[in-house]
């Protein structure tokens, strides 16, 4: 009989050459587990996906209550599903009072794909701008905006009219004009490595769209959710966007998405054509019921509010000669090491010494710490220790 290790290489389509292989057969809490019992901190959280941590009781809870409820009844926008309902009642709740209309989908991309077309309808302009190593998604819309050409060369032909400018580069600002649908930025930049925006600069874009009509469009799928400090981004920077996107922690652990307006721009979708945007699996029930069951962690746990005593502490024991930089807010850091070498040997050796860490696509110099906002102080100084004893190893062996 096959392992699960080599059924993945034969029958599963792969990303790179080189996939982290690391099987886990139970995860909780900060934790992910071996089938021989091993034990990894998980600090990257699939990817800014599991904010509250592994399998939280009340996540699972509010999963197992829906399954047995009910499952996929029809496509989106059709019946009336509480768990939809109920979460987009209590996501727009806390959120600027313009941003009170949802339209669920099932991912990143997808959020991204019906934003652009939601504001091309709206304007009735084709033109979008984005930044440069800006990361929206894979989807053929999403890759014709990310602000990588490396990615994009291969796939030609792309959406026409897109320009990526650059980010905190005030003087490009002038690109966005009377032709511009939309501008689409992520408040910080995550897989640029943790860029945040400086001198006002997502009230200058905010103020240039309001001047030219163009739609606004905040990509917070990675910085949602207490990510960086902030419920979201937003709050931060004093900005509220035409169009907020969300993804990854929406759903708590369960695939979803959602791009989110005011009622007003929202209706644009209803007709001219009908149905010109639809999704069988959107907001699918069961993802709903896990995301609002994890939305509700975030805020009774209070977890937004010790992210950044958590961050601070990170920055604070991760001191080592190999560090140059740990940047960022809240729980969304960048790890940036002298050269780019240990890097690669850091994340590649980390499942070794118990952690889980990864890349960022556009900064081969740092690597991600993005763990579930659950962390303890006491495991985040495990993890450090874990981390140190790694970095000490990548210096002597690193380039041999
Ligand atoms: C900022 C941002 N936007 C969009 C996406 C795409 O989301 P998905 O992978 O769910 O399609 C990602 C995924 O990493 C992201 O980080």
């Amino acid at each position: 009989m096959l392992t699960n290790r080599q059924l993945f290489l034969l029958h599963m389509g792969q990303t790179s050459p080189s996939p982290m292989m690391v099987e886990i057969v139970r995860a909780e809490g900060i934790y992910m587990y071996g089938p021989d019992g091993k034990e990894y901190i998980d600090l990257i959280s699939g990817v800014s996906v599991s904010n509250t941590g592994h399998c939280h009781p009340r996540v699972v809870e509010a999963v197992k209550n829906q399954v047995d409820a009910y499952m996929h009844l029809m496509v989106y926008g059709e019946m009336i599903q509480s768990p939809q309902v109920k979460y987009a009642e209590r996501l727009t709740s806390i959120l600027p009072a313009a941003l009170n209309n949802c339209y669920f989908v099932n991912s990143g991309s997808e959020a991204v794909e019906g934003a652009l077309k939601l504001a091309k309808r709206f304007t009735g302009k084709s033109r979008i701008i984005s930044f440069k190593n800006s990361y929206h998604g894979s989807t053929h819309g999403a890759l014709s905006i990310q602000g990588s050409e490396l990615y994009k060369n291969s796939f030609r032909p792309l959406l026409p009219e897109t320009f990526q400018i650059g980010f905190n580069d005030e003087e490009s600002l002038d690109a966005i004009d009377h032709r511009t649908a939309c501008v689409i930025i992520e408040p910080v930049q995550g897989e640029a490595g943790v860029i945040c925006p400086e001198n006002s600069f997502l009230i200058k874009i905010r103020d240039r769209c309001t001047a030219t009509g163009a739609m606004l469009i905040f990509d917070e799928i990675q910085t949602g959710f207490g990510r960086t400090g902030y419920m979201f981004a937003l709050e931060r920077y004093g900005v509220v966007p035409d169009i907020l996107l969300l993804a990854k922690a929406l759903g708590g652990g369960m695939p979803l998405g959602a791009f989110i307006s005011s009622k007003e721009i929202m209706s644009a979708l209803i007709s001219n054509p009908v149905l010109g945007h639809i999704t069988t699996f959107g907001g699918h029930p069961v993802c709903c019921a896990a995301g609002l069951a994890s939305l509700n962690v975030i805020i009774d746990e209070h977890l937004v509010e010790t992210c950044n005593s958590k961050s601070v502490l990170f920055k604070n024991e991760l001191t080592h000669p190999l560090i140059s930089e740990v940047r960022g807010d809240g729980l969304l850091l960048a790890v940036q090491l002298i050269e780019s070498d240990y890097v690669k040997y850091v994340i590649g050796h980390a499942p070794e010494y118990g952690l889980i860490l990864d890349y960022f696509l556009f900064c081969n110099n740092a690597f991600r710490i993005a763990p579930p906002l659950i962390i303890s102080e006491q495991e985040i100084s495990k993890a450090c220790i874990r981390m140190k004893k790694l970095l000490d190893t990548a210096m002597s062996n690193a380039k041999n």
